[in-house]
Parts: structure tokens; C-alpha cells; sequence
């Protein structure tokens, strides 16, 4: 089902080609016709041109799932996947520390708990071993998260999941049609989270996000948790919609869930199908870049900038290309190479976020205000986690001040070689 762009060896991928399939300012023909069947559409309270249908239809079918659930955001995905997966006060989450903290913040959104769990210090993902040691009778779902773009090591979580009853809800906001082991990454956990936002590898015009799953009835709860609990909401792909009849009746109960209004709007599925019909090359541009990068380090015979360890049996997809800074080799700071860097053309590289666990509202928990409101000191949850503390993750700990996550989502070729030329200029200056 995947084409060969997005797993064939990146050495082998014509730039050319790829980039010619790029707007670059990421916005095409197929976009801006779809938008048009929106516009000529109209407004009301209905679903324009059937476009939030096709997009979600389009999507599932891109990644072989029976359902695609549409959301306005990728933390309104994974905190619908939460809540429909029955998480609540009580309940331990355990997510990685080195990710965005939207997927911790939806944990403490549902009233549960988050657990954090170290990284691999290679390949920057979360430690399945570490998984292993922070399950305990409260734990109640893992979310995995696909960081940088490469996929967890998910066979053992799976196997971890399947011996506790535990849901996996895979966050793959920064990856898109990865494979793991020949499985395509989004269709390996209960469900996949993805985000649309304007940094991912397609955009929903600066936010969005969708859920895919093959189970129906978690699909159901899904879309009512992103819908306001609509009583009459299905899993199927534009089921946003209440009957007339029904709708209109004054006995009319409409809601038999909690839920929120995380809907996608008409104009935003109507960028996403057009976006969806060149993912491919979206993805492989960001594997040619990745390709890029490593080819400079390699050819310039730099040992102090460490690229990150590709599992054999994984793609990388690129949202950035991240690797480790060894310092003392170099003998300057992380922040006198990123300068430099800029000083030779480039364009800013990131640092990784602090690891969530050691940010100030971890730290402080006035999730709710006063800490005793924190969902850790709810009555009804009878875990050990009352707060989190330097040394829960040594690894990401040691690892996150020295991480540099060059841009990756260039959408044209002059401004690849234009980041590429600039990083192996600042080598040639070490050297
Ligand atoms: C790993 C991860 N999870 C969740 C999110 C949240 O996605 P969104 O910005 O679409 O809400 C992001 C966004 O950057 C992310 O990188």
C-alpha cells in the first residue's frame, strides 16, 4: 500500500521530481479547488460540498483504516482517544517526557494522571523497558509517540499493552506514513493521533488533526468525545450530522456523552484533501532532506554531531532532522554552534522542549490551580505519583540540552541546499 517514495532508500529519491510536486507556499491547484467547491457551496449549518466526508473518507483510505475521525487540532485527537478509551480520575497515563506537552496535557485534561517514561538515547523514542517498570494497577493507556518522525519501538509496547489491558493511542502528530517492521506507523496502536498544525508534514491551513482507528465502536466514541456527545453521532466518515426529523423534534435528547467542539471546518478538510493527494511527496522531500543532512556529516567526516539511530526495520519521515551535539569533541556550547550556524547561512535549528516532567507547570502542578487539585491528589486515585522530580528520566535529562532539530519541511530545493550547504559550512569551520 505504501508507494515506493516513501520507503525506498532516500539516496535514490530524484529531487527534482519530488520538489516539482511542491507549492512552496504550500497551498496547490487541487487546494485551492477544493476550497472554490467550498466557497461556491456555501455556509450553514450543514457540511459544505460534503468536504469534511471526502477529506475523512480520503484519509482512512490513504492509510487503509476503516475510520477517520476529523478534529481542529492533534491535542484535541489524542484527548478524544483518551476519553473514549474510558481515562479518567484514578487512572495512570504514561507518555515520554521528550515529546510536545499536548500529550501530557491531555492526560491531566481527563482528570487522570500522567506517568512520564524515558527515551532511547539513539533513537530518541520511548524506552519500552522504562514502559515496563512504570506500569502499575492504575495504569490505564501508553501513548506512544513517533518523535522526529521515527517510530517507537512498538512490538513490545504492544505486548505490554495486551498483558495489562492497556489502550495504546499512538501520537504521530510529527509522522506520517512511516513503517515499522512493514506496518504502516497510525495503524499499529487502538488509534492514531495525527496533527495538521502548519509545521507537519501536510496542514490543514495552520491547525487541524484526525484520529484513525479500525475499531468502530472506539471510532463512535471518538467522534462523539470531539463533537459535544451527540447522541446520534456514528463512526462513519461525515456522520457529524443529526437527522432532520429528529433534530428538529422538541423531545429531541441530543446528548449521551460529554464531549467538546473539536470540529475541523469545511474550508480546512477542503485544504487537506488537496494536501492528501501529494503526501507522498510531502513525505518524501522530508526524507531526501533527512538524506541530506546525514550525507553532509558523513562526508564531511564530522565525528561530533551524532545523527539519530535508524532501527533497520523503521523509516524515519523528518519533521526535523535531530541528532546529538557531542560538546567537549567540538569544544563549544551547544548555543556558540547554533550561532554559528546561523553566522553561515543557516536558518535556526531548534532546541528539544524541556522534558515535560522538569517544565515550570509539572513542576508547580497547579494544573487547577492549588496543587492539591491536581488529578495526583484526587481521592480516587490511589497511585504513588504526588509529584515529579529531576532524575524520573536520566536519560532524555542528560540527552535534551544537546539535541539540535534542524528544519526539515523546506519545500523547495534551493532552500534545502541553501540549509545543507550552511551545516556543512559550520563543520568545515570546526575542522
Ligand atoms: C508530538 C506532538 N503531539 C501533539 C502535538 C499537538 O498537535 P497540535 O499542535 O495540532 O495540537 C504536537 C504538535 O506539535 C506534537 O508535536
Amino acid at each position: 500500500m505504501l508507494s515506493p517514495l516513501v520507503t525506498m532508500d532516500p539516496g535514490k529519491l530524484d529531487p527534482e521530481e519530488i520538489f516539482s510536486h511542491l507549492p512552496p507556499n504550500r497551498c496547490g491547484e487541487a487546494d485551492r479547488r477544493y476550497m472554490n467547491e467550498v466557497l461556491d457551496d456555501g455556509f450553514g449549518n450543514r457540511e459544505s460540498a460534503h468536504m469534511l466526508e471526502r477529506f475523512e473518507a480520503a484519509f482512512a483510505q490513504k492509510f487503509g483504516v476503516e475510520f477517520a475521525i476529523s478534529h481542529n487540532s492533534g491535542s484535541g485527537t489524542l484527548l478524544s482517544c483518551l476519553l473514549a478509551a474510558g481515562v479518567g480520575p484514578g487512572d495512570e497515563v504514561i507518555v515520554p517526557t521528550l515529546t510536545m506537552a499536548a500529550t501530557a496535557f491531555v492526560v491531566i485534561q481527563c482528570g487522570a494522571v500522567p506517568v512520564f517514561a524515558d527515551s532511547d538515547p539513539d533513537t530518541f523514542n520511548i524506552d519500552p523497558a522504562d514502559v515496563e517498570r512504570k506500569i502499575t494497577p492504575f495504569t490505564k493507556a501508553i501513548i506512544p509517540v513517533s518523535i522526529f518522525g521515527l517510530p517507537p519501538d512498538f512490538d513490545p509496547l504492544l505486548a505490554l499493552a495486551e498483558r495489562h489491558n492497556l489502550t495504546i493511542v499512538e501520537d504521530d502528530a510529527q509522522c506520517y506514513l512511516a513503517s515499522y517492521k512493514g506496518r504502516l506507523v497510525g495503524t499499529i496502536g487502538h488509534a492514531a493521533s495525527l496533527s495538521l498544525q502548519g509545521s507537519k508534514h501536510m496542514t490543514t491551513g495552520g491547525d487541524g488533526g484526525m484520529v484513525i482507528t479500525d475499531d468502530e465502536e472506539y471510532a463512535r466514541g471518538i467522534r462523539k468525545a470531539a463533537i459535544q456527545g451527540y447522541r446520534t453521532l456514528d463512526a462513519r466518515p461525515g456522520s457529524t450530522l443529526i437527522p432532520r426529523d429528529e433534530r428538529q423534534d422538541w423531545s429531541f435528547e441530543r446528548h449521551d456523552r460529554m464531549g467538546f467542539n473539536f470540529r475541523m471546518s469545511a474550508m480546512q478538510a477542503a485544504l487537506g484533501l488537496g494536501q492528501l493527494e501529494r503526501l507522498d511527496y510531502l513525505v518524501a522531500a522530508r526524507r531526501y532532506i533527512g538524506a541530506q543532512y546525514e550525507a553532509a556529516i558523513r562526508e564531511e567526516k564530522c565525528e561530533w554531531l551524532i545523527p539519530p539511530h535508524v532501527p533497520q526495520d523503521c523509516t524515519h519521515t523528518y519533521w526535523c532532522y535531530t541528532c546529538k551535539l557531542d560538546e567537549e569533541a567540538l569544544g563549544v556550547d551547544w548555543r556558540t554552534f547554533r550561532k554559528t550556524f546561523i553566522e553561515h547561512g543557516g536558518d535556526g535549528l531548534y532546541g528539544a522542549w524541556v522534558p515535560v516532567h522538569l517544565e515550570p507547570i509539572f513542576q508547580t502542578m497547579a494544573f487547577y490551580g492549588p496543587r492539591e487539585r491536581a488529578p495526583n491528589f484526587d481521592p480516587r486515585y490511589e497511585g504513588s505519583v504526588k509529584r515529579y522530580s529531576r532524575g524520573d528520566c536520566p536519560n532524555v535529562e542528560s540527552l535534551q540540552s544537546r539535541l539540535c532539530l534542524f528544519k526539515a519541511g523546506m519545500q523547495t530545493l534551493d532552500r534545502v541546499n541553501g540549509q545543507v550547504e550552511a551545516l556543512r559550512a559550520t563543520i568545515r569551520h570546526f575542522a
